[in-house]
């Protein structure tokens, strides 16, 4: 098990747009599995490459359902809207309400390149939006509604009803 640092806020490895995942490799399966092991030790649903400083198009995310992997990964259809609260795990410590599609279709390739297609409803597809923008250098505070006091973290919002 290797544990990768997670970048912060600041870290300009956060705003760049990641380059293309060509090779399927040795290389490719590590970054995936060091990745996993990051995202549950920190106690995350999602991770996206540039959060340990590789600026590859490669995210997971576990929402509690299974771990999956995405590379290169571009959402093809967007349907309804969803507005919750959001967190990152380079920016701890802060919570957003953030509005995003309530079903998404994502085309991604997995770890070996073979082309998938996935749809992902609620909080899944809220995960996929928030993991794939990290590959263009966006974060959620970049789109939210608003961002959240510490009362509010803690406490009940009226979103939180929503679902
Ligand atoms: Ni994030």
């Amino acid at each position: 098990m290797a544990i990768r640092k997670i970048v912060k806020l600041g870290d300009e490895t956060l705003r760049k747009v990641c380059r293309t995942q060509e090779k399927f490799d040795l290389r490719l399966a590590i970054l995936l599995k060091d990745m996993a092991d990051t995202m549950y030790r920190a106690e995350g649903v999602g991770l996206a490459a540039p959060q340990v400083g590789v600026l590859r198009r490669v995210a997971v995310i576990d929402i509690g359902e299974g771990l999956h992997e995405f590379i290169n990964p571009v959402i093809t259809s967007r349907e309804g809207s969803q507005t919750g609260r959001e967190g990152c795990l380079s920016l701890p410590g802060r919570q957003g309400v953030v509005t995003r599609p309530n079903k998404v279709t994502v085309e991604y390739q997995d770890r070996k390149g073979n082309h998938c297609e996935l749809t992902a409803e609620g909080f899944f597809a809220r995960a996929v939006c928030h993991e794939l923008d990290h590959l263009d250098g966006t974060v959620y505070i970049d789109v939210m509604d608003r961002e959240l006091t510490p009362e509010e973290i803690e406490g009940h919002i009226p979103e939180d009803d929503a679902e």
